[in-house]
């Protein structure tokens, strides 16, 4: 089975308690403290790896990975010594993967408002290619990179159209979309490029249709509309671009009812459209929550409880400030309870957060061992989407994440301290005791 098939990472084992990676759930909830991000480094290495052969048998592919899904210097480093490059969309994101030692010629700069100054640091680093979202950024590109004496390599963000089945928030192929050129207004953007933008290198498009996508057909229309307009443009004005970015977006198995296709399903659908077209294009991938959603569990103590009539709460230590998918996207997961739970009897409980929102729940009406105060509950699939949407809510301080792998664990993130909460506050001097 392919690992975007599983809800758990790849080396979870249950012993006397639950282990990943060979180590201790319950001894690392004690060791780190709670909430806790656990990133499981065979499970991370191992998807890596199946995409790497499922898109083998095309000569042109080349694999980066969303680096909004997680982006830390740790497993920046990890993606780039398995020849991933990345999508970047964010100042942040660039620099963090340039401090990590990354390849920046692999690193992609996307993003529907790239600021100047962002712009001006992607250049300075020589990102390897710019997807230009829209007209006012071509010509602030083009100028910047004029200014530093710069020939940039772009992709055009286009719309191909596509309607897919998942949250509303996270549609971006369709043409109402806030991301990309219309295709109708891609030949207005080639003339501008041809007959004026002469510090931009037009290499081809790039398209993302959504996230958290189960259905192939969406990629195989995806890939066939942009090879016709990739087509077409070459056509219209005697060029020979010859890259298509086709995305990220394939879906992870969060609860038993998600039954997304595999990674080489996925790659054979693509394949097919790829292999009926003349050209061979450099195909770029960009998956983000399937490289990384099932490495990453999260470890939280049980604490207070509330029992009404219909209804069992039991609150954890974290919530929405670590995990804010349940709120945005009423996002289903599933838990486990770390500990040895023998000879409890099963309830149905709402796992519900600490923070001051009611629509801060965890987990609704799921059937787990009784929990008492300090027990340790294991969330799965949290690696995408979770850390690098945490916030400060309720001056929380994020939580640290750890890296296991063959029975070590080591920390790649540190848990925030009350110092670092007020590091950036200032008391100006009018109101100095
Ligand atoms: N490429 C582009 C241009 C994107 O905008 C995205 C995600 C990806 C690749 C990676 O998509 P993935 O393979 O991770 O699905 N916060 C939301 C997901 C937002 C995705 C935004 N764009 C969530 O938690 O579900």
């Amino acid at each position: 089975m392919s690992v975007n098939q599983f809800i758990k990472p790849v080396t979870t084992e249950r012993k006397d308690c639950l282990y990943i990676g060979g180590c201790n759930l319950y001894e690392l909830a004690q060791k780190y403290s709670t909430p806790l991000y656990v990133i499981d480094e065979e499970t991370l290495r191992r998807v890596c790896h199946e995409y790497k052969s499922a898109f083998n048998d095309y000569p042109n592919v080349k694999m980066m990975y969303a680096s909004k899904a997680l982006c830390t210097s740790a497993i920046a480093r990890i993606l780039d010594s398995e020849g991933f490059g990345f999508d970047t969309v964010s100042a942040g994101e660039i620099y963090t993967v340039y401090k990590a030692g990354a390849d920046m010629s692999k690193v992609l700069f996307n993003g529907n408002n790239k600021t100047q100054r962002e712009i001006e640091l992607a250049l300075d680093l020589n990102v390897g290619r710019f997807s230009v979202d829209n007209f006012y950024e071509a010509e602030l590109l083009n100028k910047l990179a004029l200014q530093k004496e710069k020939n940039v390599k772009i992709l055009l963000r286009v719309t191909p159209g596509i309607e897919c089945h998942t949250h509303d928030y996270i549609k971006t192929g369709q043409s109402d979309s806030k991301f990309g050129f219309d295709i109708s207004q891609i030949d207005k953007i080639v003339e501008l490029i041809l007959d004026k933008y002469k510090n931009i290198d037009l290499k081809g498009i790039h398209a993302h249709i959504g996230s958290q996508i189960f259905e192939l057909q969406s990629y195989s229309d995806e890939v066939q509309i942009l090879i016709d307009e990739l087509n077409r443009i070459n056509n219209k004005f005697s060029l020979n671009l010859n890259e298509l970015n086709i995305g990220g977006g394939l879906g992870v198995k969060y609860t038993n009812s998600d039954q997304p296709p595999s990674i080489s399903d996925f790659a054979k659908s693509i394949h097919t459209v790829l292999n009926r077209c003349k050209s061979k294009p450099v195909v770029y991938i960009e998956p983000g929550r399937s490289i990384i959603s099932t490495a990453g569990v999260t470890l939280y103590k049980v604490g207070s409880s509330k029992i009404l009539p219909n209804k069992k709460y039991v609150a954890l230590d974290g919530g929405m400030a670590d995990n804010p998918r349940p709120s945005m996207y009423q996002a289903e997961y599933t838990a486990e309870v770390v500990n040895n739970t023998n000879g409890r009897s099963i309830e149905k409980v709402t796992l519900a957060g600490r923070f001051c929102e009611s629509g801060d729940i965890i987990i609704n009406d799921i059937e787990l061992p009784e929990l008492y105060p300090n027990d340790v509950v294991c969330i799965y699939n949290t690696g995408a989407y979770n850390y690098s949407m945490a916030s400060n809510y309720n001056k929380a301080e994020r939580p640290a994440m750890v890296l296991v792998n063959n029975s070590q664990s080591d920390m790649i993130v540190y848990r925030e301290s009350l110092e670092d909460l007020i590091a950036k506050d200032n008391i100006p001097d009018r109101l100095r005791k």
